[in-house]
C-alpha cells in the first residue's frame, strides 16, 4: 500500500491529479492600453487551482496580482489564453453565460467589503440569489450567516459590525450561491490583526472543507494559512511555494522587489 503524504496539501494534489482544476489559466495575457504606453499587466501566465485548495497570490504592488484574479474570475476579458472555470472556458462564454456563471460559481470578496450600507447583513448576504432571480429561502441566508459565526448579527447593519465582522458577510454574501472558487482580493488589509485572524480562520476551515480559495495578500503571515502560495512579478509566475510559513513567504517576497 502507497504511503498517505501527511501534508493535506500533497495529499490533496496526489488525489486530484485525475480530476479537472477547479480553475485553471493557460497561457493567459492581459494588456491596459495601446501603442508605447501599453501595460501588458498579466503575461503568459499557467496556473492551475485544484479543488479544495487554498492559494495565496503575492508580489511587488504593480505585479498583476488584481489583474490575474480578475481574469480568472471573469470579471476582466483575456487578449489572449484560455481561462477554464471546471471545464467552462470563460472566453467562449457570452456575456449573459458569463453573469450566470459569476453569479452562481463564482465568489468575489474584496479589500473594502463593498457591503450595501442601507441593507442588513441578512439583506447583504440574500442580495446575489435575488439578483440571480431566485427566492432566498431564510433558513439558507441565516445558515451561512451562522456559518461565519454572525447567527447572531443578522439584522445589523455594516456600520453597526466590526471590520472582521463585515468582511465575514462579505464572505458569507460570496458562498450563499455554493460557488465553486472564492476569489479574493486582499480580504484582510482593511483589518487589524485581530480581524484578520478571525477572517483567516474561516476561509481555513472552508478549504479544509472542500472550497476552493484563491487570495491575493501582502501578508506572509496570512500567505502562510494558505496551502500553497505564487509569487508574481511583472505579470509573470516568478516563484511558487507549497505548505508555506511566514518567514519563508517574507524571505521569497524581499527577493522579489529587488
Ligand atoms: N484599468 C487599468 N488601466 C490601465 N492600467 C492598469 C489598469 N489596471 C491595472 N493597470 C496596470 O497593470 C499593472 C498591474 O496592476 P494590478 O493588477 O492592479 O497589480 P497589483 O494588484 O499586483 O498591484 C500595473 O502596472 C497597473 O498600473
Ligand atoms: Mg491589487
Amino acid at each position: 500500500m502507497g504511503r498517505v503524504p501527511a501534508d493535506p496539501y500533497v495529499r490533496r494534489m496526489t488525489l486530484t491529479t485525475t480530476t479537472a482544476a477547479a480553475v485553471s489559466l493557460r497561457g493567459v495575457s492581459r494588456t491596459y492600453g495601446a501603442g508605447p504606453a501599453a501595460v501588458r499587466a498579466v503575461d503568459g501566465v499557467d496556473l492551475a487551482f485544484a479543488p479544495g485548495t487554498w492559494t495565496a497570490v503575492m508580489g511587488p504592488s504593480g505585479s498583476g496580482k488584481s489583474t490575474l484574479l480578475n481574469c480568472a474570475a471573469g470579471l476582466e476579458q483575456v487578449d489572449s489564453g484560455q481561462v477554464l472555470l471546471g471545464d467552462v472556458d470563460l472566453a467562449r462564454a457570452s456575456e449573459a453565460e458569463l453573469t450566470a456563471l459569476r453569479r452562481t460559481r463564482i465568489g468575489m470578496v474584496f479589500q473594502s467589503f463593498n457591503l450595501i450600507g442601507s441593507l442588513t447583513a441578512e439583506q447583504n448576504v440574500a442580495l446575489p440569489l435575488k439578483l440571480a432571480g431566485r427566492r432566498p429561502p431564510r433558513a439558507d441566508v441565516l445558515g451561512v450567516l451562522a456559518a461565519v459565526g454572525l447567527g447572531d448579527r443578522a439584522r445589523h447593519r455594516p456600520r453597526e459590525l466590526s471590520g472582521g465582522q463585515q468582511q465575514r458577510v462579505a464572505i458569507a454574501r460570496a458562498m450563499v450561491t455554493r460557488p465553486d472558487v472564492l476569489f479574493a482580493d486582499e480580504p484582510t488589509g482593511a483589518l487589524d490583526s485581530t480581524a484578520a485572524r478571525t477572517v483567516l480562520d474561516l476561509m481555513r476551515s472552508m478549504a479544509d472543507q472542500g472550497q476552493t480559495i484563491v487570495m491575493v495578500t501582502h501578508d506572509p503571515a496570512a500567505a502562510a494559512r494558505a496551502d500553497a502560495v505564487v509569487f508574481l512579478r511583472d505579470g509573470r509566475v516568478a516563484d511558487r511555494l507549497t505548505g508555506p510559513d511566514a518567514r519563508t513567504v517574507a524571505d521569497r517576497l524581499v527577493e522579489l522587489e529587488h
